[in-house]
């Protein structure tokens, strides 16, 4: 077994790993990332490309993307479309004058990786069998393998950034741990195709279900419908995405849609899920570790790069000052945004998605939020700047 000495170490490659790791890099912090993956796979993976403004000021004054003014696209905010309704501007940069950016994940993925290898990051890829010991004293064990063999690390804290279906949550134990969460009765099937988008990300209410119009960049747009749980991918070709699609969409909107082949189809079920509190001992976690949001707001991203940012502020005052007030208030401060952005994703789920077997009065009430939402500024202020993300951006 080879042994190797870091002072952190990092489980999880995606945006919320690869952040911390190259942050903590640039200031001289030690640091070692463990990833499941190959890098090919990570780089694959498609996920929603919506930056809030904190996020975009972010990355842009830490140095670490490089292409956010060359493949970026600002937007004023997104739409909603809904049925037999005028549709109304979620106004980010009305009601707050911030913009907000279109990003792909997959774009930003690349940059992270990119500078990783200029900064030398060390990377471990194809890890398994990973076990994490010692969290409650001062010096956590790592031990995993490699396809290059078996290793042992000595860190003085873990941070927990390996998504979802991770395991380090479940490394603190369940008496400190309180889980909160929501399973959706259904998931988003989404296609990526080589086509020019519509003008504006919008988001589609219509009584059949919810769809949704993004874009990636000028040529390539991506699409959601609804689906059912119990349908797989298979159970949508193409044609039968775009005919759903296009029911969904009002008129004025389906004119705008270049249709076109899939280039990519996948199907994603829509949970929250808060995990408490974000750190036991010398263990850490950020990003979808820690908390998982349904899509519906397009804050996955933003809570990995918030708690990122969070977490490496509170390292480097540790290891820059011996100061560990940071660390101590992390699970708290992270945990502020990440109920505000739950919330709204929750609100914005609730508000745009047909429940199958809901009671009749659900589509009432549905009807009757968005109609009060239509009529009061001060309801789409508060809307524009939870779905900025800026009433906490500190
Ligand atoms: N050992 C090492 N790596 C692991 C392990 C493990 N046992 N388990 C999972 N991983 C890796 C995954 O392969 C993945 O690359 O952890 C990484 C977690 O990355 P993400 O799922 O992207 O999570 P995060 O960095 O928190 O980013 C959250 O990105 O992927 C989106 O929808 C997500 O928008 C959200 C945001
Ligand atoms: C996407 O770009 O895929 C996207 C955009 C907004 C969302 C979800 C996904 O809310």
């Amino acid at each position: 077994m080879k042994n190797v000495t870091t002072q952190v170490a990092i489980v999880g490659a995606g945006p919320a790993g690869m952040i911390l790791a190259l942050l903590l890099q640039m200031r001289g912090i030690d640091c070692v990332v463990l990833e499941r993956r190959a890098r090919v796979d990570v780089l694959a993976r498609i996920r929603a490309g919506v930056l809030e403004p904190a996020a975009v000021q972010f990355l842009r004054e830490s140095g670490l993307v490089t292409r956010l003014d060359l493949l970026g696209r600002p937007r004023n905010g997104s739409r909603i479309a809904w049925q037999d309704r005028p549709g109304l501007m979620i106004d980010v940069k009305r009601w707050t004058g911030t913009e907000m950016m279109a990003y792909g994940q997959t774009f930003l993925t690349e940059d992270l990786y990119a500078q990783g290898d200029g900064l030398g990051l060390s990377l471990f890829e194809r890890v398994t069998d990973l076990d994490v010991t010692g969290l409650e004293g001062v010096r956590p064990q790592v031990e995993f393998r490699t396809p290059d063999g078996a290793f042992h690390l000595n860190c003085d804290y873990v941070i927990g950034c390996d998504g979802a279906r991770g395991q380090c949550a479940g490394l603190i134990p369940e008496a400190n741990r309180r889980t909160y969460e929501r399973v959706y009765p259904f998931g988003w099937l989404g296609i990526m195709v080589e086509a020019p988008p519509v003008d504006d990300f919008t988001y589609i209410h219509h009584v059949d279900g919810f769809a949704l119009a993004a874009q990636r960049g000028p040529n390539l747009s991506r699409y959601y419908v609804q689906t059912p749980l119990d349908e797989g991918v298979e159970a949508w070709p193409d044609d039968r995405f775009w005919k759903t699609f296009l029911h969904r969409a009002p008129s004025d909107l389906a004119a705008q849609v270049v249709t076109g082949p899939s280039i990519e189809k996948s199907l994603a079920p829509l949970r929250s899920r808060v995990i408490e509190p974000m750190r036991w001992g010398r263990l850490l976690l950020a990003g979808d570790a820690a908390h998982v949001v349904p899509p519906t707001g397009a804050k996955g991203l933003n809570l990995a790069i918030s708690d990122a940012r969070l977490l490496s502020r509170a390292l480097i005052a540790y290891y820059g000052e011996g100061r560990s007030d940071l660390l101590d208030s992390y699970s708290a401060d992270a945990l502020r945004r990440v109920w505000v952005a739950s919330n709204l994703s929750w609100r914005l789920t609730r508000l745009l998605h047909v429940f199958p077997g809901e009671p009749s009065i659900d589509a009432r009430l549905r009807q009757c939020d968005y109609e009060q939402l239509l009529e009061s500024d001060d309801l789409q202020r508060a809307l524009a700047r939870d779905y900025a993300g800026i009433s906490l951006s500190g």
